[in-house]
């Protein structure tokens, strides 16, 4: 296997590292991922990229490039200028977004993670999938839904998934790419906002009850989807690539939740932290549709038996500290 040194000597970590790429990382979950591989691994050795444009006021120093993933030769230059061994592929369209522009996601979706996993193979990088729990459909069980199990989802969304997870593990049982995966069920979190995922009501709650005390919700009440706090789906990426592969049973991808909860029950543990805080429905049939393919609660006991997953945050631990980030936010932002 082949290995470049780091060029500048000290920029990254001493022995075998090589630099890391995210794409699509000014997103919900790149705004989070950057920083925490920055401070595990070094500043330089993180080369973020998206197709957006970084705003002048940069939220935090390092490497920053433009990226289109549907370029392959975009890829193919920055993996080689900055000897890259791992990338994060993050860039794809969400959920809802997929479902309103199929063709576009067909064409980010799969056809970004061709081009990520082909330059993977010329350069025997490793690759970060995140699936989703979009990669269930109507007829995967919806409880305890297991590792192994049926998948024929219904949405453009998670047909690029599946497919995602089998040209995956194709690149790794063909080229020996070593490409691993989660499914990630709703990510909530406070730093970026979410980019038009089904599950993006969990987000938008905790700002408009912070700011108007009240949240018109676009889910019905006792849609139950599973969900995780940003932290733990950081933590849980990080530990997934870093995991010895002889331990890994399965490759793309793992199931990982840390909660399975419904609007009525969010609701009901922000109002015990925010008096007053009140829900009322307003039903976007698209959005319940996706919602009502997904899973209710799936079964994770692979990741914790394989790498140790063990989310730290539950509901309330979540709620709790959310509405903290979000309180301080808004103080830090107060003119004067
Ligand atoms: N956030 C969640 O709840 C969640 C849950 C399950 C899976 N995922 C998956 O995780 C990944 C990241 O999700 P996210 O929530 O950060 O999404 P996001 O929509 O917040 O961010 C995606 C980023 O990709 C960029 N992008 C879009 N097209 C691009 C292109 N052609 N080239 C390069 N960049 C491009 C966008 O500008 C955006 O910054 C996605 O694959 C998503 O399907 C997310």
């Amino acid at each position: 296997m082949i290995r470049f040194r780091p060029r500048e000597p000290g920029a990254c970590p001493a022995g075998e590292m090589q630099r890391i790429l995210v794409t699509g990382a000014m997103g919900q979950i790149g705004s989070e991922l950057v920083p925490a591989l920055r401070e595990r691994f070094g500043v330089d050795c993180v080369v973020a990229s998206d197709l957006r444009i970084m705003p002048r006021a940069r939220p935090s120093r390092g490497i920053y490039e433009h990226l289109d993933c549907t370029q392959a030769p975009q890829i193919l230059e920055l993996v080689r200028r900055y000897e890259v061994g791992t990338i994060y592929h993050l860039a794809a369209l969400l959920s809802a977004v997929a479902e309103d522009k199929p063709h576009v996601a067909w064409s980010i979706n799969m056809g970004g993670l061709y081009n990520v996993l082909e330059v993977a193979r010329q350069y025997q990088a490793q690759v970060f999938f995140p699936s989703s729990i979009g990669a269930f459909g109507p007829t995967t069980p919806r409880e305890h839904t297991p590792q192994v199990t049926i998948q024929r989802p219904t949405t453009m969304y998670g047909v690029t998934k599946v497919a995602g997870e089998l040209l995956c593990d194709y690149y790794a049982g063909r080229f020996g790419v070593d490409a691993r995966g989660l499914r990630l069920p709703g990510l909530i979190s406070c730093v970026a906002p979410p980019g038009g995922g089904t599950t993006d009501y969990a987000v938008e709650i905790f700002h408009h009850a912070l700011r108007y005390g009240r949240y018109t919700c676009f889910l019905a009440p006792d849609t139950r989807l599973d969900m995780m706090y940003m932290p733990d789906a950081i933590h849980a990426i990080i530990a997934l690539m870093q995991a010895d592969a002889a331990r890994l049973h399965h490759r793309n991808a793992y199931n990982v939740s840390a909660m399975s909860i419904t609007p009525t029950e969010l609701a009901a543990e922000i109002a015990r932290q925010v008096p007053g805080f009140a829900i009322d429905y307003q039903v976007d049939p698209v959005r319940q549709a996706i919602a009502d393919s997904w899973p209710r609660a799936i079964d994770a006991a692979a990741a914790r038996e394989d790498w140790g997953f063990a989310p730290k945050y539950d509901l309330a631990g979540m709620t709790q500290d959310m509405l903290a980030q979000l309180r301080a936010r808004r103080e830090a932002e107060k003119p004067g």
